[in-house]
């Protein structure tokens, strides 16, 4: 039974019958495997009989009207291509009611009855919203490489950006033997630490400086204090993006290194939006497609303001509001892990 592998069960309507539609969007930032998502969302749909149409550029598409019949042949051809192919928008105008009633009635005015949401936080903050003042059931699927979403294991577009991060890694690792030089790496993942810190355990690195450790815990110190280099010709650090305020990132550490320790060499590689492009991995489009015919399940069995996750590999329905307001913690011993490889 679907229902067994619910472990947060949403808010539910049961009177679903009336679906015979559904939209699809992705929005914020786009992520490999998204297209794969939109494929399993838009032929799980239509394998159960229901219309699809494809929303363009996210909630900005919605509000500009920039929706179109799909079809299974709409997808085809798209599960090995990153991006998206529906693009994606980071919305304005969305943000206040008079944005959201606009979309409210491009949905209406082409017969869509329900919605599903691909997206970070943001994007699915805003299904939330519209979902709280229309009667639209919106379900929503993790789409980002930060993998910050609550109550799901891992995220589409995690796998892919990890392993674009490792491949990196492991040319600058040439390069930086061969100078005896510390490179700090910056990597995305702005609020959340899990691409810095499972980058640096799958690449070797030295340490990673993820936001998750408390600014009071003085990260650059701790790694020359844990003794940089020891034996070895060059040392790796993944950092985390810098803040929105534009504090910490690899140059930040990099300056600060040159400065308080003059007798090390420092460099700096900013991997930046390569991280989000390229092939999706197996894992990426194995998971998009479980999660977007478990979108089109979840409709079916009456669920709505749900984000469709994977814990211990189940499906598992997880309300909007902890998927987006609660914050994931890094395990643990994925922090020991690293102190205990780097010495
Ligand atoms: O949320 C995904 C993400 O790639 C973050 O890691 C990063 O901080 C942000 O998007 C960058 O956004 P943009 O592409 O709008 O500059």
């Amino acid at each position: 039974m679907w229902a067994e592998f619910c472990k947060f069960a949403g808010e539910m309507n049961m009177d679903m019958t009336k679906i015979k539609t559904i939209g699809v969007l992705t929005s914020g930032g786009d992520a490999p495997g998204m297209n794969a998502a939109i494929r399993a969302v838009t032929r799980a749909a239509i394998y159960n009989g229901w219309k699809v149409k494809g929303i363009y550029r996210g909630w900005e598409g919605l509000i500009n009207n920039e929706i179109k019949d799909f079809t299974s042949e709409s997808v085809s051809g798209t599960i090995n291509r990153g991006g998206t192919i529906l693009r994606t928008a980071r919305s304005k105008d969305f943000m206040n009611e008079e944005g959201r009633a606009k979309a409210h009635e491009n949905l209406k005015a082409h017969g869509v009855d329900a919605l599903i949401v691909i997206g970070g936080n943001g994007s699915l903050a805003g299904a939330q919203i519209i979902a709280s003042e229309y009667d639209i059931p919106c379900v929503g699927l993790p789409g980002t490489i930060d993998n910050d979403l609550y109550g799901t294991d891992t995220t589409i577009g995690y796998d892919t950006a990890l392993n674009t991060i490792m491949d990196c890694v492991d040319k600058i690792r040439d390069t930086a033997n061969s100078h005896n030089r510390i490179f700090f790496v910056e990597v995305m993942g702005r609020d959340a630490g899990f691409l810095a810190q499972n980058a640096a355990i799958a690449t070797g690195a030295e340490a990673a400086i993820i936001p998750e450790d408390k600014t009071d815990v003085d990260q650059l110190a701790t790694f020359i204090g844990r003794g940089v280099r020891k034996s070895k010709n060059s040392s790796i650090v993944l950092v985390s993006e810098s803040k929105k305020d534009g504090s910490g990132g690899a140059q930040y550490y990099a300056d600060r290194l040159v400065h308080e320790y003059p007798e090390f060499e420092a460099r700096v590689t900013i991997l930046g939006h390569l991280q989000r492009g390229g092939i999706p991995t197996a894992q990426d489009r194995i998971l998009a497609s479980r999660l977007g015919v478990a979108a089109i399940e979840a409709l079916k069995d009456g669920q709505r303001n749900v984000m469709i996750g994977v814990k211990n590999d189940q499906i598992v329905y997880v309300p909007f509001n902890k998927a987006i307001r609660i914050d994931k913690p890094i395990d643990r011993e994925l922090i020991n892990v690293l102190n205990v490889l780097s010495i």
